[in-house]
């Protein structure tokens, strides 16, 4: 038998990224290559990338200079670019990064057996072509990295909101649905693995529009279809646009038990102004109306958001309006960030990078304290209640200790005792962080 050629990929940036990273390994698994974790032992490098702020490229840049190093200890190893950075910036990378072999943009994947070969046969090999139809649905996904209970769903891909400081419309392209037959196939399949939790991923889950029977399937109509898979399997998905969070959705989420109550609705601004520059296409009244309607039709639930700090021509007065909103809402958690210029956008294109650079650290410190106060309080209130918690895994700090979640997507640690990773377990919390719950096993 052919010894097995060892891949090692590294993955940066979101979860749409860990899921790609699983289709490719699944792909690589179809060409005598097995997954490693030892990069040292790699025949083949792969780093899937993410360009959403200039930060996450310097990572990746950093990164490729140490992996020149390795290279040039071992010369046959292959490394290639694959993902955001790839897209954005095409053979752009050949030449400002030597050692670089491949360069494989979001949907060319299934061309890396082909691509491998003629890096083999000692080209370079580069595909970034977008497709308006790939959504890898008949791939099964390689599950590399995580725990055996949760697992990340891909249902759809690109998009196309064009919001203005955005860069994913460009690099993943053209918004299209993946079809909802494998969607709940791969879900079965989780489950009977031992999965006990799937997320379902796309940059506006909202927009799914597939199709079964000849006849259109929306989000709300999917989540059923994944609900009803077992009522063990619990549900969860990211990302939802507020320009069209329907009451519908909320109504669903509300009618099944194991679709989690934790909605993930970044806001970006609190100012109207800023959101119309943004090209955000709702209003802060819009916003505060659809979270009116979470509250009023799921009580408890959770919301989280994502906030950026220092967009152009962003004034004090806006900064305050952000502040304002997230007290409002009482964001249960946050993604916070500064602005980051990306090339071509509509913003680099039309309005320029004007708040300073310190102005921006100084508004996004006073974002992360205050978010940090708002996840303590959230927290606090927990305190005494009782949850049915899945355990995902043993605790760091303690293997008599597992860790888990609430529905509402709070992580609580409590003693292990006979449970294992996959338990649901019932919880009572005594104490917290702003970060993590602690309780005890209510039997
Ligand atoms: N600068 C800073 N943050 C950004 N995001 C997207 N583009 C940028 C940018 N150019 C943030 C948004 C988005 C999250 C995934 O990343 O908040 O929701
Ligand atoms: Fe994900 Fe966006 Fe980063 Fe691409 S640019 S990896 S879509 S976060």
């Amino acid at each position: 038998m052919e010894l097995k050629k060892k891949a090692y990929i590294e993955t940066y940036g979101c979860q749409m990224n860990i899921s790609d990273s699983e289709i490719v390994a699944s792909i690589l698994e179809t060409q005598n290559y097995e997954s490693t974790t030892d990069i040292k032992a790699a025949d083949l490098i792969l780093l899937n990338t993410c360009s959403i702020r200039d930060n996450a490229e310097q990572r990746v840049r950093n990164r490729l200079n140490e992996l020149h190093a390795l290279k040039r200890k071992h010369p046959g190893l292959v490394i290639g670019l694959l993902g955001c950075m790839a897209e954005r910036l095409k053979d752009k990378l050949l030449e400002e990064e030597r050692h670089i072999d491949l360069i494989v943009g979001p949907d060319g994947y299934r061309q890396l057996p082909q691509l491998l070969e003629q890096v083999e046969s000692g080209q370079k090999a580069i595909n970034v072509l977008l497709s308006a139809d790939e959504t890898y649905a008949d791939i099964n996904p390689v599950r590399t990295g995580g725990s055996g209970v949760t697992a990340f769903i891909s249902i759809m891909r690109g998009c196309e909101n064009f919001c203005a400081y955005c860069v994913v419309p460009y690099t993943r392209g053209k918004e299209r649905s993946r079809n909802p037959q494998t969607i709940i196939k791969e879900a079965r399949e989780l489950f009977d693995q031992g999965f006990r939790e799937v997320t379902l991923l796309g940059q506006n889950v909202n927009s799914y529009h597939g199709e079964e029977n000849g006849l259109p399937l929306d989000f709300p109509a999917l989540l059923e279809q994944v609900a009803s898979v077992n009522p063990l399997l619990r549900i969860r998905f990211a990302t939802s646009h507020p320009k069209d969070i329907s009451d519908t959705l909320l109504e669903v989420i509300a009618a099944h038990e194991n679709i989690c109550k934790s909605i993930h609705l970044p806001i970006q601004s609190g100012s109207t102004r800023m959101l119309g520059m943004m090209k955000r296409s709702y209003t802060r009244d819009w916003y505060m109306d659809r979270i009116a309607a979470i509250r009023r039709i799921i009580p408890g639930c959770a919301v989280t958001t994502d906030i950026i700090a220092g967009f152009c021509s962003e004034t004090e007065e806006d900064h305050q309006e952000t502040i304002s909103a997230m007290r409002q809402v009482g964001y249960d958690y946050a993604y916070m960030f500064k602005y980051s210029e990306r090339p071509n956008t509509i913003a680099a294109r039309k309005y320029p990078d004007d708040v300073p650079e310190e102005v921006k650290s100084r508004r996004l410190d006073e974002i992360i304290s205050l978010q940090q106060e708002l996840s303590l309080k959230s927290n606090k209130l927990e305190i005494g209640k009782e949850y049915e918690v899945l355990a995902e895994g043993i605790s760091k700090r303690s293997d008599q200790q597992l860790f888990g979640r609430t529905s509402q997507n709070k992580v609580v640690v409590f003693p292990r005792e006979s449970y294992n990773p996959g338990d649901y377990v019932n919880v009572k919390i005594l104490s917290c962080t702003a970060a993590t719950l602690r309780g005890e096993l209510k039997k």
